[in-house]
């Protein structure tokens, strides 16, 4: 039987999927987009145009997917009927309009996929969703299945590499499904990346790689940075990684392993063992790619897979300045650290650095999550922390 599938999103992400997936035989392949005018603007592309993706392999070689996605729209009434699973590819911050946009056409025995889901995803879905969530399975993938970049809107898109693996959490509900949910995901994804579930959704939480970014940009732009507009060109994200802003980030992460073993030593029967420090997830996740993993700032520094990659910066009268306005913090704070926080607050763990961080990019974001270290500020519920959607002790957590 054909098995239907919804992209939502129209970036990198959404295109790539849309492109790979329509490619397989027995795959109807929609898309919803409801950012500014993309959903017109790609469906008329679409009526002389295939979607093209162009492919990098790991291993050098290159191929191309020709492909034509079914429809494009804005419309959720056109959208989600008869759909087998939906699959959010879109940054977070843009996740709450697209549960609203499908809720009231979400059927029963529909698999809600957040690929990535980002941290807080399942709260925000089980939140959403209410009536009809018991009957439909959540998963969300812990990144995106490849390094993309759109070439030209609604007609090619490159996938510059692939994911060896993708941890994802599953949380199955009460539906019948066409396929396994995980197995569906593979089957649309084809051999890689390997889809590996994790033992326990939080720990996809936990393990979420919007840690990364927020102590690299505060090391850099609180403690470092003048304030004067650069006029050299912007300066490299992980190559320039120093001392200080990998002390950080091993901190963030310290205080992370630190949730993950109080809920182990609260619930001894849920297993926390996939939370690692972030240093041994670099030595294990890029093996290959790292030729010096002395330490995590060494190991960052030397990681090919981060060459030349800057930070995100944008023009003020000609120089250049700290785009702020990023993902980096604008998804990885609310819908990443905030999250993480949030789960380290019901158990009781103190996060020192965390709590630095997430007031230096508050402030820099107009909004406050926090008042001293507690997540009480009136901004949470623009956050996809557990306490912004009800969810307050450890029980609820662990019964979701
Ligand atoms: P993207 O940056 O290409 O997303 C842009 C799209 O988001 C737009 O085309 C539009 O559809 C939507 N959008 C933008 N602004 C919006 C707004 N104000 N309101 C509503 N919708 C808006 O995102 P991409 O690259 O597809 O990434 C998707 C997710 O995957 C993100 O969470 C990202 O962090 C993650 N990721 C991306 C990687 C990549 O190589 N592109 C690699 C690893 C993770």
């Amino acid at each position: 039987p054909t098995i239907k599938i919804l992209v939502c999103g129209g970036g990198n992400g959404a295109h790539t999927l849309a492109g790979t997936a329509a490619a397989i035989s027995n795959v109807e392949v929609r898309i919803i987009t409801l950012f500014a005018d993309e959903a017109e603007r790609w469906s008329k592309i679409l009526e002389s145009n295939d979607l093209v993706v162009s492919i990098t392999y790991n291993n050098g070689t290159a191929s191309e997917i020709r492909s034509k996605p079914k429809f494009v729209t804005k419309d959720p009434a056109i959208a989600v009927p008869g759909t087998d699973i939906i699959f959010f590819t879109v940054p977070a911050f843009a996740h709450q309009q697209y549960f609203d946009a499908i809720l009231p056409f979400v059927e029963p025995n529909t698999i809600i996929a957040g690929l990535p889901g980002q941290a807080g995803f399942e709260f925000q879905a089980i939140n959403t969703l209410k009536n009809v969530v018991d009957k439909c399975a959540i998963l969300s993938c812990e990144s995106l299945p490849w390094a993309c970049r759109l070439l030209e809107f609604g007609k090619k898109v490159q996938i510059q590499g692939f994911k060896e693996s993708l941890s994802t959490s599953l949380i199955l509900g009460h539906g019948q499904y066409k396929l396994p949910p995980l197995e569906l995901v593979q089957k649309i994804l084809g051999e890689r990346p390997k889809i590996v579930q994790a033992k326990n959704y939080l720990a996809v939480n936990l393990m979420a790689k919007s840690i990364v970014h927020p102590p690299i940009m505060y090391g850099k732009w609180c403690l470092e940075w003048d304030g004067e507009p650069l006029k050299f060109g912007a300066p490299l994200f992980y190559q320039g990684v120093n001392d200080v802003q990998a002390d950080l980030l091993s901190k963030v992460s310290d205080e992370i392993v630190c949730t993950a073993n109080k809920i182990q030593q609260l619930r001894p029967e849920f297993d926390m063992s996939e939370i690692i420090h972030i240093f041994d997830w670099y030595i294990i996740s890029y093996r290959d790619q790292i030729s010096d993993a002395s330490n995590l700032k060494m190991a960052m520094r030397t990681n090919k897979a981060y060459n030349g990659l800057l930070h995100p910066m944008r023009k003020e009268n000609g120089d250049l300045v700290p785009d702020f306005s990023y993902r980096y913090i604008t998804e990885d704070i609310p819908f990443g650290l905030v999250v993480m926080k949030g789960i380290a607050e019901i158990v009781g763990v103190e996060t020192p650095t965390m709590d630095k961080i997430i007031k230096w990019a508050q402030e820099i974001m107009g909004k406050e999550f926090l008042i001293r270290s507690e997540l009480k500020g009136k901004d949470l519920k623009c956050t996809r922390a557990p306490q912004a959607f009800g969810f307050k002790t450890l029980d609820e957590l662990l019964n979701v």
